[in-house]
Formats: structure tokens, sequence, C-alpha cells
């Protein structure tokens, strides 16, 4: 899986690891990067939010809470917002141990840790930009990130990277910043709404609930951007019954916490 093509025009959907292999390790970690690889997979999902000191982060929620030890380390900064803490102040956190004793000493990686990660297992990486409406200008800054790292660079761009929102204002943002960027829109707009969708964005990522044969096919039958029609990557699926449940209804893509188990149930059928 790790040097295989971008994603298959029809057949057997991407499967794409999130957050890492997150039910193996702990979420967002380079752990969790590092597991996904080892179980032979090229595409890895995160989410990028931004520090008080403007340092660019991969943790999934608003605040530190759930997934670190900051409110042992800073009992008088509750909500222990990600955007209240400086970069320095959240690389000293233990963003392991709440998953297990073994993970103790993982770090809530900056963007750029993430990325040499990514690029040292040679992964590719379907990025998102978690909250935008609190980060004004995260895009411009993520942009900035990607390219000092060469992920911007013509030739693989679209092989390697696709940035994903709920936000449709942030994508229209990095569409204008960096057209040649592949972009997912996190969401099930309505099927008389996917033409206004389809101007600005490649991908319709829906949640696995709202996947239906027919909704699949409404977005595949239009063109993105780029000229190339609509894909559709669902998330989350975990377990073996919705992962063909899904692929039966033409998903390009199945974002899981659990990629060994959806891997296992494609190939059985
Ligand atoms: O990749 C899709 C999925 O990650 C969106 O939901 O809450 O896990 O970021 P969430
Ligand atoms: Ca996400």
């Amino acid at each position: 899986h790790l040097s295989g093509p971008p994603a298959p025009e029809r057949g057997e959907p991407l499967v794409i690891a999130h957050r890492g292999a997150s039910a193996h390790a702990p979420e967002n970690t380079l752990a969790a990067v590092d597991h996904a690889a080892r179980l032979g997979f090229r595409w890895v999902e995160n989410d990028v939010q931004r520090t008080r000191d403007g340092e660019l982060v991969v943790v999934h929620d608003e605040t530190l809470a759930r997934t670190t030890d900051v409110e042992e380390r800073f009992p008088g900064r509750a909500p222990w917002r990600v955007r209240d803490f400086t970069a320095a102040e959240i690389a000293g956190l233990d963003a392991g141990s709440w998953f297990g004793p073994a993970w103790a000493g993982s770090r809530v990686p900056t963007l750029t840790a993430y990325l040499r990660r990514v690029d040292r297992n040679r992964q590719s990486l379907l990025l998102e930009v978690k909250r935008p409406e609190l980060y004004p200008g995260i895009e411009r800054d993520i942009l900035r990130e990607l390219g000092a790292r060469g992920w911007l660079d013509r030739a693989h761009v679209r092989h390697r990277l696709v940035v994903q929102s709920f936000g449709a204002q942030s994508l229209r943002a990095v569409r204008e910043q960096h057209p040649g960027v592949v972009t997912g829109f996190l969401g099930t707009p309505p099927l008389t709404e996917l033409p206004v969708y389809a101007a600005f964005t490649d991908q319709i990522n829906p949640p696995h609930t709202a996947v239906t044969p027919e909704y699949v096919a409404a977005v595949q039958r239009l063109k993105g951007p780029h000229g190339k029609r609509l894909r559709v990557s669902t998330w989350t699926v975990n377990d073996a019954a919705g992962a063909r449940r899904v692929a039966a209804a033409g998903v390009d893509g199945i974002i899981t916490d659990r990629p060994d188990v959806v891997r296992d149930a494609l190939e059985e059928g």
C-alpha cells in the first residue's frame, strides 16, 4: 500500500488511517503515523490547529484536556483551549498516557514534525483544517508550512495531499491561495447544492451514516475544479460490515481508526 497508486478510478476504496492508526496508538501522534506505516497504509488523516504564539499543531479537540495531561500540569488554566497555550507549553505535555502507559511521553506534534515523519515514512496526508473559524488566516499558515517542506511541488501535490474541512470558506481560501491543492468538504450538502461545492472542492466527504449509493453516484457525476470527477471518502468506519456497506455504495475512500480491519473486510469481499 505504501507504494501503490493514489486513488483508484473505480474498484476498491482507498483506506485512510484516521488520526493515524488511532485504534492502535494515541491519535494524531507520530506513533499513530508510524503504526499506520507499519500496517502498510500510505494515507493518514490528521487535524491541524494553532497555538497562542502561532505554531501549527496536530490535535483534534478544541481543548487539550482529553488527550493530554494538561489538567494536571496547568490546573489553573481551564478550559485548556489549544489556542490559549504556547507551542513550548504544549510541547511539554504527555499526549500518550491517556491511551495507555506504554505510550507515555508521546507528544502533540507540530505540523512541521508531523510532515517530516509522514515524509520519512513515504506516506500521504489528508490534512483537516480543524475549526477554521477559531483561527483566522490559518489556511495561509498551513500552505506556507506545506510549501516550505516541499509538499506543494507540482510533481506530487495532487498525489500525496488532500486538504479537507467542515468549513467551506476555509476550502475556498485554500483554493484561492494555491489552486493546485486537492480539497475535500466534510459533510453532506443537499443534492441541489452539490454543483456549488463542485466549483471549489474535489471531494465530498460525508459521515458513513449519510452514505447511500444514490448520494455517492450523484456526487461522482460532477466534475471538480481540477476537471476530474468528484470523489467521496467517508468517515469513520471501524467495522467490517460497515466497510463492506460503504464500499458497495461506491465510495472512493474509507477513513478509519482500524485500517487493518477495513482492509481485511475489503479483501474478503
Ligand atoms: O476525516 C474525517 C473526520 O476526521 C472528521 O471528523 O471529528 O474525526 O475530525 P473528526
Ligand atoms: Ca479529522
